[in-house]
């Protein structure tokens, strides 16, 4: 019989699984620990807006029927708030999926695929299974180095992908750089900006919704897994021409986002309070943080995003280990060449509190 190993597409093979956030479930079954609180994968410590709990109640009824595959009511939702056609809408089943439905679409065998490196997972794997070929640039000062991202291109090049903040390390590129990079790209490349964190971020921020609009190839993705607080729910979408979005619908699943899903998203849209008020939390837990960590000597990357990646000058799969068993779980980032580093959530006061509690003592200070 043949070994599955060789009955697989050799660029399936070398893909790594993405490594998701330690669940909670699992710290307190494999380790015993009673309270545990997860500061790994930056979801909305508050929780899920009222008004989208809500929603997702009474749309329980309903869930003998199929969703509807358009998302009619959620794209009209988006479209109002962004100022964009209904049909330059594709929503997905987070952005993962967004993301995978862009290289499914767009992408050739053999065809470049340009990011940043330390960057996100996804887009390697998305890039991988479409056979295409990865050119990772590195950060600069942990932020996007776009000039290098520029040099990387080639006649082969089909996407660019843009984390703007980026992930791991929370850091944006601003409204001036990302000009200069508009200017400079051959316009037949499609950019991807990954916006996923768009609700935190301040500053000089790009408006980058507006390019697809002067009729550029690009593709604005954002998510209501983070400040929206419905990660578990998977919605995320995508805002490009109107041409594009025609496209990539083609092989979109047909039911992919549920229905309890779309009644979330769409209340929680309505919420501006719920998102007022994460944003206030997040600024001061990021104060907190930094106070904190200044205090401990520690030199860490300031953020555009929720979430701090923090220097602990050693392994830090093994501090990682140690705060399990404080019941507090972070991210060790050794999978993003990061060794030394920790990715830590902002949350609740009283969590970050707790983390920093557990991390002076696994780290003796
Ligand atoms: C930069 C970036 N893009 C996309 C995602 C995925 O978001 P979603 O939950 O919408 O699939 C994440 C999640 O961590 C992210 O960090």
């Amino acid at each position: 019989m043949k070994n599955i190993r060789d009955l697989i597409r050799p660029n399936i093979a070398n893909i790594l699984p993405y490594p998701p956030g330690k669940p909670i479930e699992d710290v307190k079954r494999e380790l015993g620990v009673k309270e545990v609180i997860k500061m790994a994968s930056n979801e909305n410590a508050l929780g899920p807006s009222p008004k989208a709990v809500k929603a997702m109640k009474d749309a329980l009824a309903g869930v003998n029927l199929y969703p509807d595959g358009n998302s009619y009511y959620l794209k009209q939702k988006l479209a109002e708030k962004l100022g964009v056609a209904m049909e330059e809408i594709i929503v997905g089943n987070g952005t993962d999926e967004v993301i995978r439905i862009i290289t499914e679409t767009f992408l050739n065998p053999g065809e470049e695929v340009v990011v940043a490196w330390p960057g996100f997972v996804i887009y390697s794997i998305a890039t991988n299974v479409m056979s295409g070929s990865l050119k990772r640039t590195p950060l600069k000062n942990y932020t996007h180095d776009l000039e290098a991202m520029l040099n990387a291109v080639t006649d082969k090049t089909k996407l660019v992908f843009i984390a703007n903040p980026n992930n791991p390390t929370g850091t944006m590129v601003d409204k001036d750089e990302v000009e200069m990079f508009m200017k400079k790209i051959p316009e037949d490349i499609i950019v991807v900006f990954d916006e996923a964190y768009y609700e935190y971020a301040n500053g000089n921020f790009p408006q980058t919704i507006r390019y697809a609009k002067e009729g550029k190839n690009t593709i604005v993705l954002r998510t209501f897994s983070k400040i929206y607080g419905l990660a578990g729910l998977r919605v995320g979408y995508g805002i490009a021409q109107k041409e594009m979005v025609t496209e990539m619908n083609r092989i979109r699943q047909p039911f992919n986002v549920n229905r309890v899903a779309q009644s979330a998203a769409i209340a929680a849209l309505d919420d501006k309070e719920h998102v007022e008020k994460s944003i206030v939390m997040n600024e001061e837990g990021k104060k907190y943080l930094y106070k904190e960590f200044d205090a401990m000597g520690l030199e860490y990357v300031r953020t555009s995003a929720n979430f701090i990646l923090v220097d602990i000058k050693r392994s830090g799969k093994e501090i990682y280990e140690k705060l399990l068993k404080e019941g507090v779980i972070v991210r060790p980032v050794d999978n993003y060449d990061l060794p030394n580093f920790l990715r830590v959530t902002i949350c609740k006061p009283s969590e970050n509190k707790k983390f920093i509690g557990s991390l002076k003592k696994v780290l003796g200070k």
